[in-house]
């Protein structure tokens, strides 16, 4: 089939990269010329592991292109909406510029029977919208909600563990056959498929992420109460996990979450219920915020007192800025704003991270940032291990300590063996552990 991505960010880059790797043709259109030219080149302008490759077949395949023209989308079937829906300046809600000048550069190329597919997280509601918008050209327009993870983003898109199609009810049989006709080979493995309203696909996607953040937020309330009693939160997370009920995955306690959707998704899904009189539904959500937040300044704390009060020159070294492993997005990253308040109390911050660094330094220059992990190390008063990349999970305590001036780490993610490092000599803190 033949499909036009508006976006090429984290999310329209990877789809119209993984579609035509499956077979379509494809072409990714964004108004940033630099991030067209690097795609266009085969350099991805975000790190996320396997995408270098399956561009570099796409493109040499000669099915997939990137352009700033909107008028190349006018060839295809299907038009696909992956622009982002960032947090609004002035407050809580989702900033809607991007799906609606997407939308409006679509538009003069739209032919009667296109299929506009939205797969942008928005509020609800913004489907029915647009669908009115599209109807006077004779395309129709439906929504699909992705819900692929950064750092497993390809293999979330070439193989999703549910496919949601949004329709209109009138057109519901067409616009199910042109989705299933885009995703063959997810239907033909089995995916399962839910066929729903506008409004439904809308708030499956916000719900689940809402969902997961909840799970966390409750897992690092647990880890509050631990610190206060002595427990283990995480031998607590292990106990619970088992009951198939609760599972154990995303229990894993912290600084928390971060990135670019959870925390924005359920600020925006909080001010969206409030603007339809419903904002006590999910006013727990503000709460889940509230813990999520307190959790950076819980490590922070936990540094300035293991000074005494005082961090003022102290040499602290920081291992992650990524909001999480295999990723160099820093979008209200947790690693990144403990360094940030660390240096902001007049700390000396060292700062690593294997792919985010660059991000970091242009968005905070007035952090200190290390090229190698030894580097950082070196001298250091305090260790605060903040993103679980692989080579911190790794570190060995023995050669740690000989390379700090003083053995004090703090474990912002639970992923280091307390006994191990403990047993070398560190000054081992954990999160409600
Ligand atoms: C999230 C969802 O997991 C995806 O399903 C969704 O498609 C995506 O948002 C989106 O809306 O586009 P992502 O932001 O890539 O994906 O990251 P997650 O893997 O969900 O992790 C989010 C944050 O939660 C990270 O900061 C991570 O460190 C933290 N986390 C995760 C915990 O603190 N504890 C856990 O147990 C799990």
């Amino acid at each position: 089939m033949k499909l036009s991505v508006f976006g090429c960010g984290y999310l329209g880059a990877v789809h119209a990269a993984a579609m035509a790797s499956l077979g379509h043709e494809v072409v990714g259109i964004d108004p940033d010329a630099t991030k067209i030219a690097k795609l266009s080149a085969g350099q991805t302008p975000f790190f996320e592991p396997g995408l270098p490759e399956i561009l570099a077949s796409s493109l040499g395949s000669g099915r997939l292109t990137f352009t700033t023209d909107p008028a190349a989308a006018a060839g295809a079937d299907v038009h696909f909406i992956g622009v982002g829906t960032p947090q609004r300046r002035d407050g809580a809600g989702a900033d809607m510029t991007y799906v609606n000048q997407a939308v409006a550069d679509l538009l003069p190329h739209l032919r009667p029977g296109a299929l506009v597919v939205g797969k942008s997280t928005v509020p609800v509601g913004t489907a029915a919208r647009l669908a009115a918008t599209v109807a006077p050209t004779g395309a129709r327009l439906a929504w699909n909600p992705e819900f692929l993870r950064e750092g497993f983003a390809i293999k979330d898109t070439i193989e999703p563990d549910r496919l949601v199609y949004g329709v209109a009810p009138d057109t519901k049989d067409e616009d199910t056959a042109i989705l299933d006709a885009v995703y063959a080979a997810a239907i033909g493995a089995g995916t399962p498929r839910i066929v729903t309203d506008y409004a439904t696909a809308e708030l499956v996607k916000v719900a689940a992420n809402s969902f997961l953040a909840t799970k966390i937020s409750f897992i690092n309330a647990m880890a509050e109460i631990a610190e206060v009693t002595g427990a283990d939160v995480t031998q607590l997370a292990d106990a619970i996990g088992h009951d198939a009920r609760i599972g154990r995955r995303f229990l894993n306690a912290g600084v928390g979450f971060g990135g670019g959707c959870l925390p924005k998704d359920i600020r925006a899904f909080t001010a969206r219920a409030e603007e339809l009189g419903r904002g006590e539904s999910v006013a727990f959500l503000k709460q889940v915020d509230e813990i999520n937040l307190r959790r950076r300044q819980h490590v922070v704390d936990l540094v300035v007192s293991s000074f005494g009060g005082q961090v003022f020159g102290h040499r602290v070294a920081v291992l992650g800025l990524a909001f999480k492993p295999d990723s160099d997005d820093i979008r209200d990253s947790p690693a990144l704003d403990v360094a940030v308040r660390l240096k902001g109390l007049g700390a000396e911050v060292i700062s690593h991270d294997p792919e985010a660094m660059d991000n970091a330094r242009r968005m905070h220059p007035q952090l200190a940032y290390a090229d190698t992990v030894d580097a950082a190390l070196d001298g250091a008063e305090a260790v605060v291990v903040v993103t679980e990349w692989k080579q911190y999970r790794q570190l060995d305590p023995r050669e740690t300590a000989a390379k700090v001036a003083r053995p004090v780490i703090f474990d912002g993610r639970n992923v280091l063996d307390p006994a191990a490092w403990r047993a070398e000599g560190w000054t081992y803190t954990g999160m409600g552990r």
